[in-house]
């Protein structure tokens, strides 16, 4: 699972050196897709099918008011856009899984702060990651980051256990309600949590592809996620970038 999510971490270092207005999001779907092919390993989401409609590429690309799941086409990327890289793989049986926004040349300091909080959210649910907690303290942490910040969490989707499939349970919900499923974190246990914070409300569509999530008002929303083990020392953010 290490190199799984390391492969991820390279992957996406690719991705975001790429970014550039004027690219297209397919563009980065191929380099993702090569790139992992090129380390052995297979892209995770292409072919996944939860419900009726099978995700059609390696690459969840989603821009500005898109929340998660959005599907790489010929649209290109301008500067003044956010744009969520949120990237899978296989490798020998394991999945990796993890995803960064980023700014598309120069954004609006509120912008930049959007995408800050919701990095510090994910980092806040990393740390109560260890053995003698329960999946609520991960929830309450990135929620009050995000929320003190002024900003909502997305509860129509959540993190999730990973490991020989890309989504095993328990649910990482990135908020927390009385009675809710509330398991305790366990060493050798590998989440993906991965907060998707948005500007105004937490409301969200679903786009007539059946993937892309926006927001209901339009406003931005920002995504970030780590694959993470549940070590007796802590937590350990698998798909971190190692120093190389
Ligand atoms: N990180 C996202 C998730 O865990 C990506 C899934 S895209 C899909 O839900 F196509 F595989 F669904
Ligand atoms: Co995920």
């Amino acid at each position: 699972m290490r190199r799984a999510s390391q492969i991820v971490a390279e992957v996406l270092d690719e991705l975001v050196a790429a970014v550039r207005p004027g690219i297209t999001t397919d563009e980065l779907d191929r380099i993702a897709e090569s790139s992992t092919l090129k380390r052995g390993a297979r892209p995770a989401f292409k072919g996944y099918k939860p419900g009726d409609v099978v995700y059609p590429k390696s690459l969840c690309v989603s821009i500005n008011e898109e929340i998660v799941h959005g599907i790489p086409s010929s649209r290109k990327l301008k500067t003044g856009d956010i744009v969520g890289l949120d990237y899978g793989v296989v490798y020998q049986g394991f999945y990796g899984d993890a995803a960064r926004t980023v700014p598309v040349g120069d954004v609006p300091e509120a912008t930049m702060r959007l995408l800050r909080v919701t990095r510090e959210a994910l980092y806040a649910g990393i740390a109560q990651a260890r053995v003698g907690n329960r999946i609520a303290d991960i929830s309450r942490a990135v929620q009050e980051v995000a929320e003190k910040a002024g900003y909502s969490v997305v509860t129509d989707f959540a993190g999730h256990g990973i490991g020989r499939r890309l989504h095993e349970d328990p649910q990482v919900p990135n908020y927390f309600r009385r009675g809710m499923p509330n398991p305790r974190l366990q060493e050798g246990m590998v989440l993906a949590i991965e907060p998707m914070v948005n500007e105004g409300t937490a409301d969200l569509e679903i786009l007539s592809d059946g993937w892309t999530a926006v927001t209901a008002d339009g406003k931005l929303s920002a995504h970030f996620e780590h694959s993470i083990a549940i070590t007796s020392n802590g937590p350990e953010i698998l798909s971190e970038r190692a120093n190389v």
